[in-house]
């Protein structure tokens, strides 16, 4: 029989394999979903082949990661507890997905991924697979072995001949996508002292070095679906790529903070999420001046919900889809530019322009509004919306 190993080449999932073959009488086919991680994927499928997989699956999902996940979770608002813009969360069911994919066309009956049993990737993974094939079996490593510590999982590695080139960065457990880059463990796990800006940053620069120029960027919007840069039409990947590159270099999209996790703990991580920070805050603006003031505090509760569901790996639901089409419905009108002005690590908006704005200077304005509001039709209003508050008071 057979056994799909969710790989990355990297430390945990290499000493899988032959732990695999050690424990069960598996034939090992490794893949490595590309959510746009800066591994070279030639060099992955060596390594898996000389770790001692059969045959090795790599698939380029960036695409359809950007468009149909972070794209996704960028419309609809999705933020975890404040900070956290779930890259991680958003790539989790996308590679769970492929792994039942690649399993049914090797008709293999188990499923291996390397995520510990004290985190949120194992519950996503298998909540992922479980969607779409509730008869696939589940190995989880870290859940069995005695296997403890990055220095065991050395020190196994040395003896089954697997090369483990431990530099200095290889103390924080990382996982990158297109969309961020998390950094969590080591050092991080004091949650006195300030995160290593110098070795940890790979997407973005630290605010104090970046750039003493501001930068204007100006992104487009047509239904909430971001589709230009500085009035340039790029596909999503593109897209997110240029803007990964602009917000880094200006020290934007970076976060600190102490999450819960699913399965109870609290844990500290540091996440570089230059392009979505921008692509977030450009929608944000354009639904200040297109929503009015209910829809924006409705889609406030959506994006709550949204990003719960996806932090806990609730991808593929009925309501998740359905929140997504009420998300299409309010985006409807959400088209429009905004401009931002990034400096060391803050973003202003510059601009905004969008035909469909709610906004009118004409009846905002301190001038003459015009037929549309006179100064005395106030009045009335505020003796009626004022009368609980008169009655309260003549009660006391
Ligand atoms: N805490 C984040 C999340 O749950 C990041 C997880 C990173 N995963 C990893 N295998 N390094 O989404
Ligand atoms: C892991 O525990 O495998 C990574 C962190 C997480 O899943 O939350």
């Amino acid at each position: 029989d057979k056994v799909v190993l969710a790989y990355s080449g990297g430390l945990d999932t290499s000493i899988i394999i032959p732990w695999l073959k050690e424990n069960y009488d598996l034939e090992v086919i490794a893949c490595c979903v590309n959510v746009g991680q800066e591994d070279d994927m030639e060099e992955v499928r060596k390594k898996a082949v000389e770790s001692g997989a059969t045959k090795v699956y790599v698939e380029d999902k960036r695409e359809e990661f950007v468009r149909d996940y972070a794209f996704r979770g960028l419309k609809a608002g999705a933020v975890y507890e404040h900070k956290y813009l779930l890259g991680t969360a958003f790539a989790r069911p996308l590679i769970a997905k492929t792994l039942v994919d690649v399993a049914h066309k090797e008709d293999a009956k188990y499923i291996c991924h390397g995520a510990t049993g004290k985190g949120n990737d194992q519950v996503r993974f298998e909540t992922g697979i479980a969607s779409f094939d509730p008869e696939l079996k589940i190995i989880a490593p870290w859940r069995m072995w005695d296997i403890s510590s990055r220095e065991d999982a050395i020190d196994y590695a040395n003896k089954h001949g697997i090369s483990v080139p431990v530099t200095k960065e290889k103390i924080y457990s990382r996982d990158q996508n297109l969309w961020h880059i998390s950094h969590e463990g080591g050092d991080i796990e004091d949650l006195t002292t300030e995160h290593q800006e110098d070795i940890l940053y790979l997407m973005t620069t630290s605010p104090e070095k970046a750039k003493n120029d501001p930068t204007y960027v100006e992104i487009s919007f047509e239904k909430g679906w971001p589709v230009k840069v500085d009035g340039k039409a790029l596909a999503p990947v593109e897209l997110l790529e240029t803007l990964n590159k602009i917000a880094g270099e200006n020290g934007v999209g970076i976060t600190d903070i102490v999450e819960n996790r699913i399965v109870g703990m609290k844990s500290r991580g540091i996440y570089e999420t230059p392009g979505g920070t921008l692509l977030m805050e450009a929608l944000n603006e354009l639904e200040c001046i297109i929503f009015d003031k209910d829809t924006l505090n409705f889609k406030k509760l959506v994006s709550q919900k949204y990003a719960d569901l996806t932090y806990s790996g609730q991808w593929f639901t009925p309501l998740r889809e359905a929140l997504d089409a009420f998300v299409d419905k309010v985006h409807e009108n959400a088209t429009g530019t905004i401009k931002l002005k990034l400096y060391k690590g803050n973003i202003k908006v510059a601009g905004r322009y969008s035909d469909y704005a709610l906004y009118s200077e004409k009846i905002s304005s301190f001038g003459d509004s015009g037929e549309l509001y006179s100064h005395k039709d106030a009045e009335g209003f505020i003796k009626l919306f004022s009368l609980p508050n008169k009655i309260r008071a003549s009660k006391k």
